[in-house]
């Protein structure tokens, strides 16, 4: 690596954690292509739009983590290797028959299938809210509407939710607590432990008795030619349940904070609500909640903007510097939910392309609508600048909590 690599560190502030935006833009205009040093591992950040979306296609840049040069344990360590073996971490032709297997679930007909049952959840949801004139929404909403959801589609039983959300929390807040960082990394590494050790058992039990859910779906793949081990199918089932709640959480939290913090845009989605697909996909733009595409890898030396980014590399593709890109956004910091044209990388681009974009859309378009019309009052019960968010360390960008009146 350079000598001119940022350290990591550098990143890792409560600033940076605040409003990332200014920094991002100063890496887009001197450094698109920026070295950076860490003690686990360096690597390189793209963040101008053509190239991360040139990157996320490059066939080059491998998201094979699992093969030679055991990359996976390198950047995360060894605890969680086991339940990350999944799409998310392969090529094709792997990645292709590990995301068939669920890509029908997913899919915008089956999805469309489920409108109902997401609008009884975010009704059940703001029911509880709505007589106390005030809430806490990353914990009453925002993290439980798209939980019940995916656990629904995966088939994890009712019962079960609370354990669920409790270890998933876990890792989704580590290094926010009072905790030592040896105490979070130990919790981190139960709640994980605990997650597989039951996701394993739940796919045993769908063995034994399968219903209409995804897992049972899974599980029938092992048996037929898909060729599914349980381990993958449990890994599997693990990404879909973490990504299938953790961003649209996230995104829930960022979207509510902007439109609040932005009152004229919020008012015109009040006064315009058939602006409601396109302000989404503003919000997304705006501040999404996967600031940083998981980690590609380089197979050979590769060039990008005139930076050698020699084999071996771990590049991050920096999707909210890519979406503020001026050169395809005008006035790239301004939230405009009438903005036309320009399209967002926030539900990444390539073979990885997110496999639950219709999912998280009607979630987001039916939770924010249902919300601003059942709460027609809304407002942050602290200044926005007191918000406790996700550190900056953290692959997310989101919100501990969100307080808010009505
Ligand atoms: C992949 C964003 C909701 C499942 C991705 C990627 C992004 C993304 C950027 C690509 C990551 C990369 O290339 O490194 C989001 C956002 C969401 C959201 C912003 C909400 C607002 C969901 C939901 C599901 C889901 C609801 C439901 C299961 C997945 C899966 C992948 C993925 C399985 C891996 C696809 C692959 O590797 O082929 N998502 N996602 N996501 N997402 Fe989402």
């Amino acid at each position: 690596m350079t000598e001119h690599a940022v350290p990591a560190a550098e990143f890792y502030t409560d600033e940076f954690a605040a409003d990332p935006y200014p920094a991002y833009a100063r890496l887009r205009e001197e450094r698109p292509v920026c070295p950076v040093s860490s003690p686990r591992f360096d690597s390189y950040l793209i963040t101008r739009l053509d190239d991360a979306r040139a990157a996320l296609t490059d066939p080059r840049l491998s998201k094979d983590l699992y093969g030679p040069g055991d990359h996976y344990v390198r950047i995360f360590g060894p605890n969680s290797a086991a339940l990350n073996k999944n799409m998310l971490n392969a090529d094709p032709p792997e990645h292709s028959r590990l995301r068939r297997v669920v890509s029908q679930a997913f899919a915008p007909r089956r999805v469309e299938a489920l409108r109902p049952r997401v609008a009884e959840i975010v009704d059940a949801l703001l029911d509880k809210i709505v007589p106390h004139g005030r809430a806490e929404l990353m914990g009453e909403f925002a993290i439980p509407l798209p939980m019940m959801v995916i656990c629904d589609l995966l088939g994890v039983p009712e019962t079960d939710h609370e354990p669920v959300l409790g270890w998933t929390q876990v890792i989704r807040t580590s290094g926010s607590s009072d905790r030592s960082p040896e105490a979070d990394r130990a919790a981190v590494q139960q709640a994980q432990l605990r997650l597989r050790d039951y996701l394993a058992d739940l796919v045993r039990r769908k063995r034994v008795n399968p219903a209409d859910d995804v897992i049972s779906a899974l599980v029938d793949a092992c048996d037929n030619d898909e060729g599914l081990s349980e381990a993958e199918v449990v890994a599997t089932t693990f990404l879909l349940l973490f990504a299938g709640h953790q961003t649209t959480a996230d995104f829930l939290g960022n979207a509510t904070v902007a439109l609040l913090t932005n009152p004229d845009q919020l008012k015109l989605l009040r006064a315009r609500p058939e602006l409601l697909p396109a302000a989404i996909e503003e919000l997304l733009r705006f501040d999404g909640p996967l600031p940083v595409a998981s980690p590609r890898i380089a197979t050979e030396d590769v060039e990008y903007r005139g930076v050698r980014i020699p084999r071996g590399s771990v590049v991050g593709v920096v999707i909210n510097a890519a979406n503020h890109d001026p050169a395809h956004f005008a006035d790239p910091d301004r939230l405009d939910l009438e903005r036309g044209g320009g399209s967002h990388i926030g539900f990444g681009h390539g073979v990885h392309h997110c496999l639950g974009v219709s999912l998280a859309r009607m979630e987001a378009r039916i939770g924010i609508g249902t919300l601003l019309d059942r709460l027609p009052e809304l407002r942050l019960a602290v200044a926005a600048d007191e918000l406790h968010r996700l550190p900056a360390a953290s692959p997310f960008r989101g919100l501990l909590e969100l307080p808010v009146r009505f």
